[in-house]
């Protein structure tokens, strides 16, 4: 069991564009709307596919990334923060303010709230480029940070539960986001090359895990598997032979996220229903999302029992 009352589950796989972002928003819909859980988003990746998705980034040409997280309209000039506030604001010891996003009722569903802590491309990129050039204890700091913040009575009564959108590479940033998870998701493609990341994640959870106590190691919930086409070859073979090496670990068969237009819409502004939780409740898109947010709900809140990750993580390459 962790000791940390907010449960904090990042999303994570250095392989890009295998869903991270994907899954964060299905998750942290899920448990807000369906689950009355009070969810805060932090988006850690420099691309800030989350921050603009939920509340939007604002283009600035000559900004790293071309972009910058929006002016938060509850800047009123105290010098504790920032105006365009993001998560990178805590590496350097200012104060940050969550945006609210309110997703209406809808159908038979409840409106939700969730926050989420944007990113910043130029702010996050110097704390990297601050963690290579560090010396002494900084680099030490900068990987602590992101747990020391989580266990801030403000933050720990705010939540129930953080949900990390992590990046696609092994950056400083990551290393804090992997410290400061109690819990964490990979998801993956379920491709020839998709093993590699996969085995890179678990050995990074592993390697985390030597460092800390029996009580708080980071629980794996699992792989999941996401772009399915059970219908081909290739996808079954790939998820037969993960499933013979990892077990339970992968995530069971209904909740394979399947290939869907529907995942890609989601991202086209100003398009309706901009939430997975309230498209067709017949679609396979949503059915999928629904069982991977109540299978992650069981694990973070109804005590299934941790994995032991003492233990040594299964090898999955190939023999
Ligand atoms: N099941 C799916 N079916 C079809 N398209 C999907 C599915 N899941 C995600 N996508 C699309 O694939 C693209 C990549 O997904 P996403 O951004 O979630 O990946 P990511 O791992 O966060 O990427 P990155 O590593 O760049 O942060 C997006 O355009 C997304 O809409
Ligand atoms: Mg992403």
């Amino acid at each position: 069991m962790s000791q940390y009352q907010t449960k904090v589950l990042a999303v994570f796989n250095q392989k890009g564009g295998v869903g991270k972002t994907t899954l964060t928003g299905i998750i942290a819909e899920y448990l807000a709307i369906r689950k009355n859980k009070r969810v805060l988003i932090v988006d850690l990746d420099m691309q800030c596919n989350s921050s603009d998705f939920w509340v939007g980034m604002e283009a600035a040409p000559y900004a790293n990334g071309a972009q910058l997280p929006p002016i938060h309209p509850d800047f009123d000039g105290d010098p504790f923060f920032e105006e365009r506030s993001s998560i990178a604001d805590i590496f350097y010891d200012k104060g940050v303010l969550s945006h609210s996003v309110t997703i209406p009722k809808k159908n038979n569903m409840d409106q939700g709230c969730i926050e989420i802590l944007a990113g910043h491309p130029d702010k996050l990129e110097a704390v990297c480029t601050a963690f290579e050039e560090a010396t002494g204890n900084t680099p030490n700091r900068i990987v602590n940070r992101l747990k020391d913040f989580f266990h801030l009575d403000d933050v720990c009564n705010a939540y129930d539960v953080v949900i990390l959108d992590t990046g696609p590479s092994r950056s400083p940033v990551f290393r804090a986001a992997l410290r400061a998870a109690t819990h964490g998701v990979i998801p993956f493609e379920p491709e020839e090359k998709s093993t590699q990341g996969i085995n890179a994640m678990l050995q990074a959870i592993e390697s985390e895990n030597l460092n800390r106590q029996d009580f708080e190691r980071l629980d794996i919930i699992g792989l999941c598997p996401n772009k399915v086409r059970l219908n081909t070859n290739l996808h079954r073979d790939q998820i037969k032979t993960l499933r013979s090496k990892v077990g339970d670990l992968l995530f069971p068969e209904d909740t394979y996220l399947p290939v869907s237009v529907a995942f890609p819409e989601r991202d086209v502004k100003n398009i309706e229903p901009k939430y997975m939780m309230h498209i067709n409740q017949k679609h396979k898109a949503y059915l999928a999302s629904s069982r991977v947010g109540e299978y992650v709900f069981q694990h973070l809140f109804n005590a299934v029992p941790s994995r032991d990750t003492g233990t040594t993580l299964p090898d999955i390459r190939a023999q």
